[in-house]
């Protein structure tokens, strides 16, 4: 477990996080488990943080003690506003501590208050990627099943876990 001291929270990311940023985005324990690429420089990494972070209908920095250490988002279902997916990532340093249960927890209990239209919350997790699995199930998302062959993950056709979460439900 973390320090029963150490503060979890959630905040808008930045320009002038673009350190913390980097030290997550371009870690290889993380980008293992996402289609995206890391970034080369400094620049790019900026230029991603203004075009798709800033402009994200949800994306928050984790932060440990204040110190953005990875992030949490919820994008909405392109089509239907009723459903959103939720994605997050942490440093590798900073893994097997519950900050991302804890993280999920604190989205879970706000977002349909957020979002009242909101009345599905999905996890779309790879199978292979146990621990993320296992977060979800901590804070009490459905486990609905597998679907097989579903994306391209790493140039490989890859069975996805779906999960779920609605407004209705209990959190763990
Ligand atoms: C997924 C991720 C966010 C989890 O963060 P975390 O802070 O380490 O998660 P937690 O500590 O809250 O919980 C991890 C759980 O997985 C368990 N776990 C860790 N390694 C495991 C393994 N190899 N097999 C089974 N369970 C494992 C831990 O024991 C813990 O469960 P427990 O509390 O019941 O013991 C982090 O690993 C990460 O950033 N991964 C890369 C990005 C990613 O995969 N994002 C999710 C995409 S869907």
């Amino acid at each position: 477990m973390k320090n029963e001291s150490d503060i979890i929270s959630l905040r808008l990311l930045d320009q002038i996080d673009v350190d913390d940023f980097m030290e997550w985005s371009l870690n290889e324990n993380v980008s293992k488990f996402f289609t995206w690429g890391t970034f080369l420089t400094k620049k790019d990494a900026k230029r991603y943080i203004t075009k798709f972070i800033a402009t994200h209908p949800w994306f928050r920095a984790i932060c440990l003690n204040g110190k953005p250490i990875g992030y949490i988002c919820v994008s909405p279902d392109v089509g239907s506003r009723f459903k959103g997916e939720i994605g997050y990532a942490l440093s590798s340093k900073y893994w097997g501590k519950g900050i991302a249960t804890k993280a999920v927890k604190m989205v879970a209990a706000t977002i349909f208050v957020e979002w009242p239209h909101l009345v599905r919350l999905e996890g779309m997790v790879n199978i292979d990627n146990i621990r993320s699995q296992r977060v979800l199930e901590k804070v009490g998302f459905t486990r609905e099943g597998v679907l097989r062959k579903y994306y391209i993950f790493k140039r490989k056709l890859s069975d996805l876990v779906m999960f779920s979460l609605l407004s209705t439900d209990q959190l763990t």
